[in-house]
């Protein structure tokens, strides 16, 4: 079967910048939104990438703050029966499918992912038919029915140790959707790997030579890179890793001032955690005033803190804005989530 640009075109792809808040604005929200959350016996699960004030509200109300994976552990683990995530669907759907018996929220259900839109569930399944002799390997930034198709999830935190231990076993893999990731694990586990061809909008627009350059500048600089990357882009880095996996390299390696090479949401977590280093953008190939050209995912900057809030205060948006994932689709896809969840390495 032959293989398909699964490349989003630009009109597929939101413009959504968030009217800035005051202090003031700011402050009434959260306090708001934390009364809410308590009321409802909620807990908010927060990405790197959303807005600052919402990662901080998370973590000042006893939720929580992390990369796709260990948000996935701890909805799984909480106590409480219903869950807000902040970020995006496949991360609400991850949630829901893990603990079917919470109600799972989201700000908003347009927060999508282009991996996700870029590797539809019929589509994929011609794929998986056409190769029955692979393992499937699905990234978690895919539908629920995707995810169902698969032998194993992986986040970009698991995914390596993974394929070198299916690799080991001698398997060989059919790996969706993202194919700058496939191919960076590919390439450091030598696992045969057939690749869906999708991307990343935010991290597919770095550029090699504009990261040179900024290099030239700035030659101490460290470089810190997100695998869903080019591979000219990683190779130019002095680690390569999930957003946790920049979060400690930042913290760990020496350099007193880093080059970034992800969503730019990611930068409120680096710079509370490491007052004294500095971080700045690695650039990307846009014209300016374009989403692509800001390096901040459309999907993750649609978590907005008056959202979160009108969605709290309304029945209406709340009924509107459940996860609901079909029963049978959640039992066949939580079998590979856990598997990724149970593996030891
Ligand atoms: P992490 O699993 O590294 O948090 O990444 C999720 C994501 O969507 C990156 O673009
Ligand atoms: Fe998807 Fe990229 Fe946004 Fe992450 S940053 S959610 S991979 S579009």
């Amino acid at each position: 079967m032959e293989l398909v640009d699964h490349t989003l075109r630009d009109d597929q792809i939101p413009d959504h910048c968030p009217i800035p808040l005051s202090d003031a604005e700011r402050d009434a929200l959260k306090s708001e939104i934390a009364d809410q959350l308590k009321a409802r016996g909620a807990v908010l699960i927060a990405h790197y990438y959303v807005d600052g004030a919402i990662q901080d509200l998370a973590e000042e109300t006893g939720g929580f703050v992390s990369d796709s994976l260990e948000m996935a552990r701890f909805g799984k683990r909480h106590a409480a029966d219903t869950l807000i995530v902040a970020g995006v669907r496949f991360m609400g759907e991850t949630a829901k499918i893990l603990s079917p018996e919470k109600r799972v929220f989201m700000p908003t259900l347009q927060a999508e992912c282009s991996l996700d839109i870029g590797c539809p569930a019929d589509e994929f399944e011609a794929f998986c038919k056409a190769h029955p002799e692979r393992t499937v390997v699905v990234y978690a930034n895919t539908s629920a029915r995707v995810k169902a198709l698969s032998d194993w999830v992986v986040t970009s935190s698991v995914a390596l140790p993974i394929v070198r231990h299916l690799h080991e076993k001698g398997e060989k893999i059919l790996w969706a959707p993202d194919r700058h990731l496939g191919h960076y694990i590919k390439t450091q586990t030598g696992a045969d790997m057939m690749l869906w061809q999708g991307t990343c909008v935010v991290h597919d627009e770095f550029k090699t030579r504009g990261l040179q350059d900024l290099l030239a500048l700035y030659p101490d600089a460290g470089v810190l890179v997100h695998p869903e990357s080019p591979a000219e882009v990683i190779a130019l880095a002095d680690a390569v890793g999930s957003t946790s996996g920049i979060l400690k390299a930042a913290s760990e390696l020496p350099h007193r001032m880093f080059i970034v090479a992800t969503d730019k949401g990611m930068f409120h977590k680096l710079r509370q955690k490491n007052p004294d280093k500095r971080f700045i953008e690695a650039p990307t190939a846009g014209d300016g005033a374009t989403c692509k050209s800001c390096a901040h995912c459309p999907w993750m900057a649609m978590n907005h803190l008056q959202v979160l809030a009108d969605l709290l205060r309304s029945e209406t948006l709340m009924r509107a804005n459940e996860i609901h994932v079909d029963p049978e689709i959640g039992r066949r896809a939580m079998v590979p989530l856990n598997r990724m969840l149970d593996f030891k390495y």
